[in-house]
This record gives structure tokens, sequence and C-alpha cells, in this order.
């Protein structure tokens, strides 16, 4: 499966502001780019945290729509289900919705949508755990635009193979979400990426990185 991943970051790295309500970062270019990734990928995923600010179909724009292969995907990953369940995204014909969450959180529930339930110890669904249940219902490109607490565990299972990123003209600072959060990487284990592309256009710069494997120097 090929995994890429979409963010719109300012220039210190953040995804959103302190108070973490929904924003969107980028320009219409931005979103132009954003609906071409979606309608080349079978699935859509972010994490709970993202899906409550904006709980909508991850769908490309009507232009784009002949670009797509199917039905796409749309999944959530979280631990505690805490979703807002109803949003239209449970009900949109384009997309099959997909919620990927612990056993636990899942027993007793009646849920609006296809559910699977990470068998396992702990809160955190593995990563290699999520791909497996996308694989399994065809999924071969991935986008992931979740935020930094999913994406770092991403890039933590050297599982992104490309990162497109819009570098907007905004300055965030503070106790901001950032691309990666997480626990962080030591330096002998930083994420490394090569530059495939960089488009400045406006005050944006596009920007698509191939993640280096882990343990790679160039
Ligand atoms: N600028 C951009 O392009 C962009 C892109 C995406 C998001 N954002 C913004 O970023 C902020 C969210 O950041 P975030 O890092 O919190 O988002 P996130 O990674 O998308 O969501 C975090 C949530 O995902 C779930 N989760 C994460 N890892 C999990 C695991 N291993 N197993 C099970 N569930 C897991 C949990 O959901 P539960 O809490 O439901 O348990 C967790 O609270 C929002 O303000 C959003 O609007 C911006």
């Amino acid at each position: 499966m090929k995994v890429v991943s979409n963010t719109a970051i300012s220039l210190d790295g953040r995804i959103n502001t302190r108070e973490r309500r929904f924003a969107f970062f980028g320009s219409d270019r931005d979103h132009a780019r954003m609906s071409r990734l979606r309608a080349d990928a079978d699935a859509v995923l972010v994490g709970g945290a993202t899906f409550r600010n904006w709980p909508h179909p991850a769908l490309p724009d009507a232009v784009d729509r002949a670009r797509l292969r199917g039905r796409p995907w749309n999944a959530v990953v979280s631990r505690s289900l805490d979703l807002p369940l109803e949003a239209d995204w449970f009900a949109e014909p384009a997309i099959r919705p997909l919620l990927l969450t612990r056993a636990a959180s899942l027993e007793g529930r009646r849920l609006p949508a296809e559910a699977e339930g990470w068998p396992g110890e702990g809160d955190d669904l593995p990563v290699p755990w999520i791909l497996e249940q996308l694989a399994r219902r065809g999924v071969e490109r991935l986008l992931v635009e979740a935020g930094g607490d999913l994406l770092f565990q991403f890039l933590a299972a050297d599982a992104i193979d490309e990162m497109y990123l819009t570098l907007c003209p905004l300055v965030v600072g503070g106790d901001a979400p950032s691309l990666a959060d997480g626990a962080g990487f030591d330096l002998a284990e930083l994420r490394r990426m090569r530059l495939v592309a960089a488009e400045p256009e406006g005050d944006e710069v596009f920007l698509r990185y191939e993640a280096l494997r882990q343990g790679a120097t160039r």
C-alpha cells in the first residue's frame, strides 16, 4: 500500500492555533491540491480530534470526482469513540465510512457505520493493524489527513511514503498542534526526507517529500 500524507503548515510547523477550533490554513490552490490527492486515494484517514473538528466526508471536489477509482473509504481512528454520531459523514452515500477503535470501545455500542475493533492490549491501535484493516478492504493508496498525534505514529512506524506539505505564510506560536507531535524522535531516530518538488505560488510553497527508510542517509 502506498501511504501519503497531506498537511497545511504554518512557517513554524503548526497545523492549527492553540484554540484548536477548525481552521483552514491554505489558499484555494492548496484546497485544489487536496482535492486531487483525495481523488487519487482509495481511502482518507484522520484521527478522532481532526474528525471532531470537521466531521464531514473527505471527498474530492466535483471537478476531480471522475478520477476516483470507486467509492472511497473514509476512516477515523479513535481510542474513545467519542465522536459526533449524528454527523453527515455517517450518511454520505459517496463514501464508505469506517471506524477503527479499541474492541473495548465497541462493546454494547450500536454504530451507524462499519467499525473494526483492535483486540490487543493498550489504548493505541498499532499502525500495522490500521493498515491491515484498510488493505483487507482493497485500499492500495491511502491519504493520511490526520493531525500530529496520529501522523507522528505513522512516521514512527516508517509507514509514510510521501509527505505533501503546504507551507503557509503564517506564524502561530504557543501551545498549538504541529505536523508531528507524540513522543518525538531523538537525534539518532530523526525521520529524514528527500525533496521531490518545491513549487512556490503566491505566498505559499507546495512541497512534496519522499520519506527515506529508517537508517537511510539519502
Ligand atoms: N493543517 C492541517 O492540514 C491539519 C490536518 C489535520 C488536522 N489538523 C488540525 O489538527 C488538530 C488535531 O490534531 P491531533 O494531532 O490531535 O489530530 P489527530 O491525530 O488527527 O487526532 C488525534 C486523535 O486520534 C485518535 N488516535 C490517535 N492515535 C491513535 C491510536 N494509535 N489509536 C487509536 N486512536 C488514536 C485519538 O482519538 P480520540 O480522542 O477520539 O480517542 C486522538 O485523540 C485539529 O485542530 C485539526 O483541525 C490540521
